[in-house]
């Protein structure tokens, strides 16, 4: 491989797919481009394909602005108009698009989807969030980690709550990158096993005994995008299970409070922690920019 040639896979679906050297230099160069408010020319001339069958915030926002820093152009497609799977097949579309855009970010529900555009797009395929990984929130999770300790190996990271995308994709992160997760779920919601495994975490059910000194303490929504008939059952299975002033106690004062966002205040989080001295979640939010950046200049740039 040469000098400058991209060290990223085709597409990024998963961090999984990342080797660590991968990783830390994706890292350095959001680090590089934060540190520098860098804009550029990586995507001069070129357009990223937005698919997006869910709602966002921060993932749609900082892919348009990165892909317009890099001096592209991004395109957001709603799903519902375009009839993704329903007015053609997944495949059809991932040709289409494939003929005229450079790069695609796709938000979906099932995570086949996203593999399928992948397979059938001819460009770099990134996923965008899916059912079962968020890699793009993840990259922006141990950048936030590496500001505030200057390490990650070694690290002790407690996640409390479900064992969904989020989570999935910060134990692939964590195996990586060498930091160490206690996961504490209710019964019936652990992440798979093998991630578990691959990231050598350990699983305790009492937050307080989890987060009992960690440098960070990480939750997510209870209730994630397409699980909102679960509602009620989620509500009440993950009782007790609430990041609280009382809980980041328990953690000790080196720990700072980690979320992805959106947060539905009053269930896996209260309002007061989001906004405590401990929080670092609009890092997180601004972070989520700069590591898209380090992607599209990489992926889609040839960076
Ligand atoms: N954290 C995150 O992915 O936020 P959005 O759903 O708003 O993109
Ligand atoms: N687990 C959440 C993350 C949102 C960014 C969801 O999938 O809805």
């Amino acid at each position: 491989m040469g000098a400058g040639e991209s060290l990223m896979p085709r597409h990024l679906l998963d961090i999984s797919s990342l080797q660590p050297e991968q990783l830390e230099r994706l890292l350095e160069t959001a680090a590089y481009f934060k540190k520098s408010s860098y804009r550029g020319k990586e995507l001069d001339g070129k357009t990223v394909a937005l698919l997006f069958e869910k709602p966002s915030l921060r993932t749609r926002t900082t892919l348009e602005v990165a892909a317009l820093h890099l001096g592209g152009h991004a395109v957001y497609l709603d799903t519902r108009q375009v009839g993704l799977g329903v007015r053609e097949p997944v495949k059809d579309v991932a040709a289409n698009l494939g003929r005229w855009v450079e790069g695609i970010a796709a938000r979906v529900n099932k995570h086949e989807t996203v593999s399928e555009l992948a397979q059938y797009a001819g460009v770099p395929v990134v996923n965008a969030l899916s059912d079962a990984h968020h890699p793009l929130q993840a990259l922006a999770d141990l950048l936030t980690l590496r500001e505030r300790f200057g390490r990650l190996e070694g690290l002790r990271l407690a996640y409390v709550g479900d064992g969904n995308n989020v989570l999935a994709s910060l134990l692939e992160a964590a195996a990586l990158a060498g930091v160490e997760v206690v996961v504490s779920t209710p019964e019936g919601y652990e992440p798979p096993a093998e991630l578990m495994a691959k990231a050598g975490a350990s699983l305790v059910r009492d937050p307080h005994q989890a987060v009992k000194g960690a440098d960070a303490v990480y939750t997510d929504v209870w209730v994630s995008m397409g699980q909102e008939e679960e509602t009620q059952r989620r509500l009440r299975d993950f009782r007790g299970y609430t990041v609280t002033p009382e809980l980041m106690q328990s953690a000790g004062e080196q720990a700072v409070f980690m979320h992805c966002l959106p947060a539905h205040y009053g269930e896996e989080v209260v309002e007061e922690v989001v906004y405590g001295p401990a929080s670092v979640v609009f890092d997180q939010a601004e972070n989520r920019l700069h590591t898209a950046k380090a992607v599209l200049a990489d992926l889609v740039g040839g960076r």
